[in-house]
């Protein structure tokens, strides 16, 4: 992790109310700061409705911002002026129904959207959309050409994915990525994400009301409640509250859950315990084998 400039994406007190002075008006942010470096994995967790997807409009400058609240790169977002097509170059953003951001009936064309809209040339993009399906295991021969809407949701989500991926933006936000996927998507969603994290130096942001998935790809928690940040701090830090993010409703890494049924055989069992791994050498060190 590096520490040098400025975040590269930074709230500060941001606030946001869906249908601000009307009779349905919903507070859905209330105050959430928090500073991202770049390289760094952030998973976004809270329960339902605590408000991550809002943050991630935030980003996707989706929402009619205040300015002086969200910044991207150092600067602010919302100020007159701004450039948005920056923050639509490098930040690239998969969506928590990803359905909404399939353009093209067909895959291989829409994989190839974003980068032929951002100019690239013909083959660079052919490329890039090769790579791309390829890396989610949609072989780019056998699916450039097929009809989006024939396909299984697990299937959609990887296009939306891949159309994302295509773009090679310095920062990816995935919200709720491994909905709707298999335990074997998932594995595979989850490998790819940290090769690419590796690879591509990225700067990797994950809302999920999960920390299964969260706590494999990321080093640092953000947890929302009702629409403020109750926790942020490394994934082992916030892991150790187990009690209170079970209260918050969010489903906790199984072998914290499996650590904190046997904490009560074991109550001296450290608070540590973050995977299978580790709980199986303190079960063994317990039973007086290791
Ligand atoms: N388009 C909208 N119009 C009105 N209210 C909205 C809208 N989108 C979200 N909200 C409200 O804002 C609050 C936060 O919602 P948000 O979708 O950001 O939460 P979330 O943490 O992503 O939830 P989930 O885990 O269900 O995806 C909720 O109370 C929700 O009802
Ligand atoms: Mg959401």
């Amino acid at each position: 992790m590096r520490s040098e400039g400025p975040p590269i994406l930074e709230l500060r007190n941001f606030r946001y109310t869906y249908l601000e002075g009307t009779p349905r008006a919903s507070e859905a942010i209330r105050d959430v700061s928090f500073r991202i470096r770049r390289g760094e994995r952030v998973g976004i967790v809270g329960p339902t409705q605590s408000g991550k997807s809002t943050v991630v409009d935030s980003f996707a400058h989706l929402l009619r911002l205040k300015p002086g609240q969200v910044f991207y790169d150092g600067e602010d977002v919302a100020a007159p002026g701004y450039d948005r097509r920056k923050l639509r170059r490098e930040v690239g953003i998969v969506f928590q129904q990803p359905d909404s951001q399939i353009i093209e009936d067909v895959v291989g064309a829409d994989v190839a959207f974003g980068p032929t809209a951002a100019g690239l040339p013909a083959e660079e993009t052919r490329r890039r959309v090769e790579e791309s399906l390829n890396a989610l295991g949609l072989p780019y021969p056998e699916y450039r050409l097929r009809y989006v809407h024939a396909l299984s949701g697990g299937q959609r989500r990887r296009v939306a994915i891949a159309g994302v991926l295509a773009m090679h933006t310095p920062v990816l936000v995935l919200d709720e990525p491994m909905a709707g996927l298999d335990p074997r998507g998932r594995r595979e969603l989850l490998e790819l994400l940290i090769r690419l994290q590796k690879d591509r130096d990225l700067t990797l942001i994950v809302c999920s009301a999960s920390l299964s998935d969260a706590s494999l790809l990321c080093d640092r928690f953000v947890v929302l409640d009702e629409g403020r940040v109750v926790m942020d701090g490394p994934v082992r830090e916030v892991l150790r509250e187990a009690d209170r993010l079970a209260q918050l409703d969010i489903t906790l890494p199984e072998p914290v859950i499996g650590a904190r049924e046997f904490k009560k055989l074991f109550p001296d069992l450290p608070a540590e315990i973050l995977t299978e791994d580790e709980l199986e050498a303190e079960l063994l060190k317990k039973l007086g084998v290791a």
